[in-house]
């Protein structure tokens, strides 16, 4: 079996796959009020043309596949594309990012074609804090859609919670307890400048005054006497923790306070078909038109690995950086 490494030695095993940029809603951190403008669907992958990719993944050592967006449960075929998956030699590990509106109606067929499990955005339990940040959504369904994906054994179940001053920074405590009883893993996000980096409107803080370190959010914690713990299942960059007694988890991941790049074991696809090297760093090796002419990926898929920066190198710049997408254009 071939494997992929990286110029500074980092094993690259895990793909993250945004299987469309477009959303059901319109989270203030993701992207404007108005929405972005959606790439055509032409120029999106086709579920066949993402297979061919993750088939040359695999072959390069690749196991571990994550869909992401926008949303990837609004794209139609998602449920066929993970069964597509799940059926390539050295696929072990197939997860999706959602927003969960829609987990109540597909978790059983996700499950049934192979999904191995969810992470879920829950960045409040507060209704109204919830429309203001997401602009569009209802919270009780999103609430249902955890239940769904429960019921369906999309587990362990991770939920995403981005913190941001002024919209749930009061909230921590609530949040992190929800591990008493339940056994997920609530894990705490620090915002990072992607994206929509600018003004948010009404209701919302600056891009300086919002952003919560997770040091800060260590101590909001710290009644909760959180012990070290072994992290689940998984390939990101969470740094898990126990309140003693509970039944589930609590993360923290910290792209800036305590920046996890020299473990990074990542490659992603966007919707539109580039192989991006990095989160945050902006170049982006083309695959779509390969695939369309006909061609083997595997040496773009090994360019692309090549050209994995060191480090993203945010946490040395003040707060904004230029981007050329969207976090809904890359999927996280
Ligand atoms: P598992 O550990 O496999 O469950 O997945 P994950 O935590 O990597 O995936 P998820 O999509 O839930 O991402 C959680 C948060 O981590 C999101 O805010 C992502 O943007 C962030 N994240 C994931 N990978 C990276 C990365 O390589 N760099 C940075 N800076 N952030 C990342
Ligand atoms: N900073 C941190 N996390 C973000 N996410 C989206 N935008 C940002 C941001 N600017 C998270 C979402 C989702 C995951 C894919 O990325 O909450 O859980
Ligand atoms: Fe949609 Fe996710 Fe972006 Fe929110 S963060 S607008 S749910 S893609």
């Amino acid at each position: 079996m071939r494997t992929l490494s990286d110029a500074f030695g980092r094993r690259i095993n895990y793909l993250r796959i945004s299987v469309t940029d477009r959303c059901n809603l319109r989270c203030a951190y993701c992207m404007p009020a108005e929405g972005v403008q959606w790439q055509p669907r032409e120029e999106l992958l086709s579920l066949g043309e993402i297979v061919q990719v993750v088939r040359a993944a695999a072959q390069l050592g690749v196991s571990r596949i994550r869909l992401t967006g926008g949303e990837p449960l609004v794209r139609p075929d998602v449920a066929r594309l993970i069964a597509a998956i799940s059926h390539i030699d050295g696929i072990q590990d197939i997860g999706l990012t959602t927003n969960g509106l829609l987990l109540e109606k597909l978790a059983p067929a996700l499950a049934d074609a192979g999904l191995s499990r969810v992470n879920i955005s829950l960045d409040t339990l507060d209704q109204k804090a919830f429309r203001r940040l997401t602009r569009l959504g209802e919270f009780g369904q999103v609430w249902r859609g955890i239940a769904a994906a429960e019921r369906a054994g999309l587990a362990p179940i991770k939920l995403n919670t981005v913190v941001i001053r002024g919209i749930n920074d009061a909230e921590l405590l609530d949040l992190a307890r929800l591990s008493l009883d339940h056994p997920w893993h609530i894990r705490f996000i620090e915002l990072m400048p992607i994206g929509n980096t600018g003004d948010w409107g009404a209701g919302f803080l600056s891009a300086r005054d919002r952003y919560v370190s997770v040091q800060e959010m260590r101590q909001t914690l710290a009644p909760l006497d959180l012990l070290p713990a072994e992290a689940p299942a998984g390939n990101g960059p969470a740094r898990t923790f126990r309140i003693p007694g509970a039944a589930g988890a609590v993360g923290f991941i910290s792209p800036l306070g305590e920046h996890f790049c020299e473990t990074c074991n990542r490659l992603r696809l966007t919707a539109d078909g580039r192989l991006r090297p990095c989160l945050i760093q902006t170049g982006e090796v083309p695959v779509r038109e390969a695939l369309r002419g006909g061609q083997d990926v595997t040496t773009l898929i090994e360019q692309a690995a090549a050209r994995k920066p060191e480090g993203h190198r945010l946490w040395q710049r003040d707060i904004a950086i230029s981007h050329n997408r969207m976090m809904c254009q890359i999927g996280g």
